[in-house]
């Protein structure tokens, strides 16, 4: 019988952890000053033409050293924000983060976990933040609910379970081909583009999506609303939410 050559095990793990360490604490000193410095930098600026040539090359076949890559990132990436993080960014609304969170966010990617279940502490802090928003916000403790990635996600999944629930048939086995009703849904004039890209993502079409115009201090007119609504359930459409 032939000799079997021992298994190699494949890993991902550096050769050596010591200068894995000395370069992390480096990011982190480094990541430390860049955010409390931010106000001694620009908002924005713009990017030199090599530098925005550096990112329109083809996809590299060799790694590199991690030292040489986050070299060229202080170089080439950290100078060119959004701005977002400066407290002069007036250009949109926009979260800036804090470093707390960005420390909370290292220790999440550290950990890995997978929140769609099994018995770990990331998924009893998951449920446990969702019970304090909503005791927060005066929900039944018997009612559910999920973190998601931003207000995208949340508008698509909460119109979706308004459209569920309103559809009048058993939209998640049947469909929405299986509507007798076509739905109509109301926001304000002034709603962010995401409401349209849910119902769009819904299967309903834009036009199920209603402006309701607004005063000049951005309020929705309610008697617009109940017009629209009257007139909706007049032409048999289905006013869901
Ligand atoms: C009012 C409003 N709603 C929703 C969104 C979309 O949120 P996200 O980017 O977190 O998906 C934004 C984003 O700018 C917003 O300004």
């Amino acid at each position: 019988m032939k000799d079997v050559p021992p298994l190699r095990e494949e890993t991902l793990d550096p050769a050596d952890w010591e200068p894995l360490r000395a370069l992390a604490s480096r990011i982190v000193a480094d990541a430390v000053d860049y955010t409390r410095d931010v106000r001694e930098r620009p908002v924005w600026r713009d990017m030199p033409p090599d530098t925005r040539a550096r990112f329109q090359t083809p996809a590299p076949r060799n790694g590199r050293p991690l030292a040489e890559v986050y070299d060229d990132l202080v170089t080439h990436m950290l100078p060119y924000p959004m701005g977002n993080t400066h407290p002069r960014f007036w250009m949109w609304y926009m979260g800036a983060g804090n470093f707390t969170g960005a420390l909370g966010d290292f220790l999440a990617a550290i950990l890995g976990s997978n929140l769609g279940g099994g018995d770990h502490a990331a998924a009893e802090i998951d449920k446990q933040v969702v019970g304090w928003l909503k005791e927060m916000l005066g929900y039944p403790s018997q009612a559910s609910g999920t973190l998601v990635s931003g207000g995208s996600m949340a508008n698509l999944i909460g119109l979706t379970v308004a459209r569920n629930q309103m559809a009048g048939i058993d939209m998640r086995e049947l469909g929405v081909g299986a509507l007798r009703t076509p739905m109509r849904f109301y926001g304000s004039d002034q709603m962010h583009s995401c409401h349209q890209i849910a119902v769009e993502a819904m299967g309903l079409g834009n036009r199920a999506l209603r402006r309701v115009p607004t005063d000049a201090a951005c309020r929705m007119n309610v008697a617009a609303l109940r017009m629209m609504v009257a007139e909706d359930r007049s032409a048999g459409l289905g006013p869901a939410c």
